[in-house]
């Protein structure tokens, strides 16, 4: 592998390298990101070498294995380009049709096309509406990148801003412009990058560090580590930017030990840098020295707390201390040290090659550029969407989404993880940026997007993210651990129906305290979801309470099930598949529910025919008078 020792050296690398790749000759992308790793993509891909082999095809057609692009509910995705023919939940049976249609018959095979609302099959990955309506230039590479090949990365620009910030750019002017680009913090927060990198390097001391936080607890979040594992390079290239720019010449990247395949992607990507001289001593012939090393994070939610995960690299247990002195003045060892998450990071080479104008033009005023959200939940496309800030809620719910399931009535929307909040259908307008998800109560946090239909408790679901907290709690301070727990303790009785009159003002004020009083961002937003949920849907915490019914049928103590004899056509399937025997009636005979025994498990509401419709559920514990057993079916 060559050394690279100047930016004449990179481009002429990457003039190398295009001149041994014809942009016309298919190639045949196969998603190989976690979500379709999972879903069986190198089976896949073997199926692909292999049928390519055999029908002849080796030098006509290339395979190049990439980062997740995604939608991966939908994987394994494989993407033949030129084309960009996208077919979609690709099984190795499906590879022979695939070789022979397309690439040999040059025709598309329409059972592995995305089909929309409407029925038309879509060919092309760009034109299907969870991709159209997106932006996506963080995110956009991992589709096109085999996150082991250097190459790959340099063929498309990789570097390039690296060699012009440390060949044709002083330190200041790297600063000045992520300054001037306005980058806001995309780990949670939303803190100006450049403020805080120009703390750190005014900080007294030579020796400072530069830290990527890959630590990515929330659940249900998975944009750092698609992003990291996927295009790893992007964010090395920022880190190494950043550091120049704040003049460090050692960094960091936390990453949790759940991350196996980031880890791996980031280790190969970190040894090909080295190895071209991108990393080390003398970087690209600048005279600038800089290495990384990787450290796995144990797994804790809190560890990804700035102070908690400095802690960690330094060997100790990652849990936060005060901040009186920040960790961008007295970090790992005491010294300065700037941490930022992995989205921020992968900003940073946009933002040098392109310029801060560039990058201004894109999203709001306070906001700039794009985010990467992980969209889960009751949405007909779940995946990662990289928007434009400033893009509705409904935008983002309805058009990249593509509404929701089976055509029931959004309730609300979730941002911002265990931090953050409800924000209900009424607020779904909202353009998705820092301050205006601050201002009804969420915040942005690290991306997560949880979608809510109509057959969502809102109770339920401030009792998970409380529940969730409490876990992760260190229990160093005495507001967050024990105001969790206490929170934890209403939250569940309500949920049972022993939810009393004032629990409501009780969550409240212990939600008060626990922001203003405990020793960091952990505990200080925990109440969060907790009362931005009471703010908007505080009629259902008062029915749970007062009338011990859960509208939307989830709490499982506070509902029941019910065969309304009129329609039981005593077919005896329900019974069968009661897993507590719970249910009585023979053949012939009305079935009925023993309330008892039964464990609103819900099966027999799964299991009973359509036509019959017999299993009924009811948001209260019992609001049908019980049947006798042995009444004969009409
Ligand atoms: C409990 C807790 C967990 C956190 N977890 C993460 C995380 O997993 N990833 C992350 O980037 N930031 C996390 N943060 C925010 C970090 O403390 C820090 O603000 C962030 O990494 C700074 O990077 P940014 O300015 O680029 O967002 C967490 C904060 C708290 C309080
Ligand atoms: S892992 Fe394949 S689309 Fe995400």
């Amino acid at each position: 592998m060559p050394r690279l020792n100047s930016a004449t050296d990179l481009e002429r690398f990457r003039q190398e390298i295009l001149a041994r790749r014809d942009p016309n000759k298919p190639c045949v992308t196969i998603c190989s990101g976690t979500g379709c790793h999972a879903l069986g993509s190198e089976r896949v891909a073997q199926a692909f070498v292999g049928e390519i082999e055999r029908n002849g095809l080796r030098e006509k057609v290339d395979i190049r294995r990439t980062g997740c692009h995604g939608f991966c509910e939908r994987g394994t995705i494989a993407v033949i380009f030129p084309e960009e023919i996208c077919y979609l939940g690709v099984k190795p049976e499906n590879v022979p049709d695939v070789v022979s249609t397309t690439l040999i018959e040059n025709k598309v095979v329409d059972h592995l096309l995305y089909v929309d609302g409407d029925g038309n099959k879509i060919v092309h990955e760009s034109e299907i509406p969870f991709y159209k309506y997106q932006s996506r230039i963080v995110f956009g590479n991992n589709k096109l990148i085999d996150p082991s090949s250097i190459d790959d990365y340099i063929a498309l620009g990789g570097y390039s801003a690296l060699a012009k910030a440390l060949l044709e750019m002083t330190p200041e002017r790297v600063l000045e412009e992520v300054k001037r680009a306005n980058l806001r913090g995309r780990g949670g927060g939303g803190f100006p990058a450049g403020i805080k990198w120009e703390t750190t390097r005014d900080a007294p001391g030579e020796v400072k560090y530069v830290i990527v936080n890959a630590d990515e607890g929330d659940p249900g979040a998975y944009m750092d580590r698609s992003l990291l594992e996927g295009n790893p390079h992007s964010v090395l290239e920022g880190l190494i930017i950043g550091a120049y720019a704040i003049g460090s010449h050692q960094g960091f990247v936390y990453v949790r030990q759940e991350y196996p395949l980031a880890v791996e992607n980031l280790s190969i990507a970190l040894e090909q840098a080295r190895e071209h001289g991108l990393l080390g001593t003398d970087i690209l012939g600048s005279g600038f020295d800089f290495d990384v090393k990787v450290h796995r994070g144990a797994g804790a939610f809190v560890s990804g707390e700035s102070s908690a995960l400095m802690a960690a690299i330094e060997g100790k247990v990652g849990e936060p201390r005060p901040k009186y002195i920040r960790t961008a003045i007295s970090g790992i060892r005491e010294k300065p040290s700037n941490l930022n998450n992995v989205e921020t990071w992968a900003n940073v080479p946009l933002i040098i090659n392109k310029g801060a104008d560039w990058y201004r033009g894109i999203g709001t005023e306070g906001s700039k550029g794009t985010k990467i959200f992980s969209l889960v939940g009751k949405v007909n496309n779940t995946g990662l969407v990289e928007v434009p800030m400033g893009m509705t809620l409904r935008e983002i719910v309805y058009k990249i989404g593509g509404g929701i399931p089976k055509g029931k009535r959004l309730k609300a929307v979730q941002t911002g993880g265990p931090s953050g909040g409800v924000i209900p259908e009424s607020l779904l307008d909202l353009p998705v940026d820092f301050d205006e998800l601050s201002k009804v109560g969420s915040m942005m946090g690290s991306g997560g997007m949880i979608v809510m239909d109509e057959d969502t408790c809102i109770v339920d679901v401030a009792r998970y993210f409380v529940d969730f907290l409490a876990y992760e709690s260190c229990g160093k301070c005495i507001p967050c651990r024990e105001g969790l727990y206490q929170m934890l303790k209403i939250l569940n009785r309500i949920c049972q129906g022993e939810g009393q009159e004032g629990d409501i003002e009780l969550l409240a004020t212990l939600g008060e305290v626990m922001d203003d009083c405990s020793l960091c961002a952990l505990g200080q937003t925990a109440s969060n979801p907790v009362l931005s949920s009471i703010k908007y849907f505080k009629d259902e915490y008062e029915t749970h309470i007062l009338e011990k019914r859960c509208p939307a049928g989830v709490c499982k103590p506070l509902i029941s099930y019910h065969i309304d004899p009129d329609k039981c056509k005593a077919c005896m399937i329900c019974l069968r598949d009661c897993p507590v025997g719970a249910i009585s009636g023979g053949k012939g005979e009305i079935h009925v529910i023993d309330q008892e025994r039964c464990t609103k498990c819900g099966t027999c509401l799964d299991v009973c025919p359509e036509r019959f419709g017999a299993v009924i559920k009811l948001p209260s514990k019992e609001a049908v008078a019980p049947m006798e057993p042995g009444v004969k079916a009409r």
